[in-house]
């Protein structure tokens, strides 16, 4: 949550702050701030809301600099106001901060005792105040943090201003990710490589602990215990191209339209289409058939992937798959062991709950396998092995391309280790990675449905609550379908699995209630017909996601259908999820609300 942004330019910085933080925005967008030193005294703009406020505020009154701190803020302590809003200044020093102090109230009594008065309800603000204070005391800049990093606990990446020093910018981090950027005689912090593409591609990732000093001329990383170490710059594959909306209204369309092209660059990189087999890089030190069970840890939509890989590794690999979503499965002291293969599923590699499930099971002694878009992620790198999904860059705040390119590598992992486990024959298993191969071309198609889907869409825009069912791999999925339209819609949705409804959630079915059932043509098509049959008597409004095989079965005559192609069943839950995107999008485009940044949320989101 919060994205940070420092630059030690050649020229005034304002406006490449800004630039960098429209692409950090995904992180949080309820206030924004920059602060730069102008002939080396602070100049600060706050502004509460989204980053064209900022915008339109140093439109009036712009501030000079050539050395400048940004940041956007997803609030965790204190409202978002103007107040509140992020850079922090103390006496001589500023900060910006994303993540949380822990220990932020007692550094506050220490500093209110002192004689210090604070500004905001922050936490961050203790941080300014204590560099402050050790620069009182006569400490340099660079004491001064290596005095302070050591009394905060919790969650933190830094950057940091000192008024009168215009060649120096300080960043850290514990917990929450930090990049540096090597321009030419220019030098860049941000909390990812996004945020830094217009600039440069040349990155150093700040490992867990590090803090690092740079001047125009260059950088110098300390890591936790202040000893001086070295870390490789690489070269970053995002370019600035790849964060921009095209042609599309929002992030969002772009991203589900980009899902045919990205989930065949994910396919490419897990399966040899000669040979009709997985072929998956690091997969060699998970010995699938000594193995006694995977445990899946992720939250949100990514906990939805995991789910539907439940039913793959079960099915096709026999192997016994424990699943809990990351916020509980931290806290719930799980007995594991050198047998568990603990696999845990995350867009941006940095959700708090995730990798903390993810350090809980490593200290359990189990294998950790890591499902991650960002490859440079904490997660990433405190993996033992990584399945990277390609999907590329998502900046809209509800996860699309992600999940299906995370469903896609789950699949190959469930292929692999069914034949490894000797449950699949070598034919069936290239069978399977024939049906799989379609899977581009479907979701291809599967976008065809999209100018019918906005027609029922305009009508959902109405309805205050809806229903998902859905049974097997589309459960899941309707849970995905009621999250997504939740977030972006703002209408209260719920997912069942198909055959629960009688259990209780049937009493909210009325004629004002849609309920949309995905279903392709599968072995359980027709006990979920059963259970729409439930629905229609009762008047509900059933509007059925299907295939061209369903749609022709006579027991869903004269219902409203969304109709994809027909396919094999193992590529459905990858193909059904665009539908039930869609659906959503479209909703929320009705309803005028922020598709790509809905209120209240944020798309990284690195606090618990
Ligand atoms: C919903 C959504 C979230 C994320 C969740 C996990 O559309 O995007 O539910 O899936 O916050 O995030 P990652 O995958 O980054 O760990």
């Amino acid at each position: 949550m919060c994205g940070i942004v420092g630059i030690l330019g050649r020229q005034d910085v304002a406006l490449q702050l800004l630039d960098a933080l429209k692409r950090l925005e995904y992180r949080g967008y309820d206030s924004a701030g920059i602060a730069t030193l102008d002939q080396g005294v602070f100049a600060r703009k706050r502004a509460e809301g989204k980053l064209r406020n900022l915008e339109a505020a140093l439109g009036e009154a712009p501030i000079r600099g050539s050395i400048g701190i940004g940041h956007t803020r997803w609030a965790t302590h204190g409202a978002p106001t103007v107040l509140n809003a992020h850079p922090h200044v103390a006496g001589r020093v500023a900060v910006v901060h994303n993540g949380i102090i822990e220990n932020f109230l007692e550094l506050r009594e220490e500093i209110v005792a002192a004689g210090g008065t604070l500004l905001s309800d922050t936490d961050t603000e203790v941080v300014a105040h204590l560099l402050d204070a050790e620069r009182a005391r006569g400490a340099r800049p660079k004491e001064a943090v290596a005095a302070v990093l050591p009394r905060l606990r919790g969650a933190f990446a830094l950057a940091i201003l000192f008024e009168g020093e215009e060649d120096l910018l300080i960043g850290a981090r514990k917990g929450s990710p930090l990049a540096v950027g090597h321009g030419d005689g220019e030098m860049y912090l941000g909390s990812d490589a996004i945020a830094l593409s217009p600039f440069t591609d040349r990155i150093t990732y700040l490992e867990e602990g590090d803090w690092v000093v740079l001047t125009r001329s260059g950088l110098q990383v300390f890591d936790a215990a202040n000893a001086a170490v070295l870390r490789p710059v690489s070269k970053s594959s995002v370019t600035a191209a790849l964060v921009e909306k095209g042609n599309y209204r929002h992030f969002m369309a772009k991203e589900i339209h980009e899902q045919p092209e990205v989930i065949g660059h994910t396919l490419s990189r897990y399966i040899d289409l000669g040979k009709r087999t997985t072929e998956i890089q690091g997969i060699e030190s998970v010995d699938f058939q000594s193995l006694g069970r995977i445990v899946i840890s992720a939250c949100g939509t990514a906990y939805y992937a995991g789910l539907v890989a439940k039913y793959w590794f079960e099915k096709y690999a026999r192997l016994p798959v424990e699943i809990d979503i990351a916020s509980e499965f931290r806290y719930r002291e799980t007995p594991m062991s050198d047998r568990d293969f603990a696999l845990f599923i995350s867009q941006s590699g940095e959700t708090a709950d995730t990798l903390a499930s993810l350090r809980y099971s490593k200290a359990q002694g189990a294998l950790i396998g890591a499902v991650v878009n960002v490859p440079e992620s904490t997660i990433a790198r405190e993996a033992d092995v990584v399945f990277p999904t390609i999907a590329g860059p998502e900046i809209g705040v509800a996860s699309t391309k992600a999940f299906t390119c995370q469903l896609t590598v789950l699949v190959t992992l469930a292929l692999h280790a069914g034949l490894a486990r000797r449950h699949l024959s070598a034919e069936a298993h290239a069978d399977l990675v024939g049906a799989l191969s379609a899977a581009p071309n479907l979701a291809l198609r599967a976008l065809q449905a999209e100018p019918a889907i906005e027609g029922l869409a305009q009508a959902l825009s109405k309805a205050p609550n809806a229903l998902y069912l859905g049974r097997g791999t589309n459960f899941p999925l309707a849970l995905e379908g009621a999250l997504k339209l939740k977030e972006l819609s703002y209408i209260h949705a719920e997912g069942y699995a198909a055959g629960e409804l009688k259990h209780g959630p049937i009493a909210l079915i009325d004629e004002t209630m849609p309920v949309f059932v995905i279903a392709p043509h599968d072995a359980i098509f027709e006990k979920t017909v059963s259970n729409m049959q439930e629905v229609a008597a009762r008047g509900g409004r059933i509007v059925l996601i299907t295939d061209e095989a369903g749609a022709d079965n006579p027991a869903t005559a004269g219902m409203e259908k969304i109709v994809l192609p027909d396919m094999h069943e193992l590529v459905a839950p990858i193909i059904f999820a665009l539908p039930v995107q869609m659906l959503a999008y479209h909703t929320a485009v009705f309803m005028g609300t922020d598709v790509d940044q809905p209120r209240n949320l944020a798309k990284s989101v690195t606090v618990e």
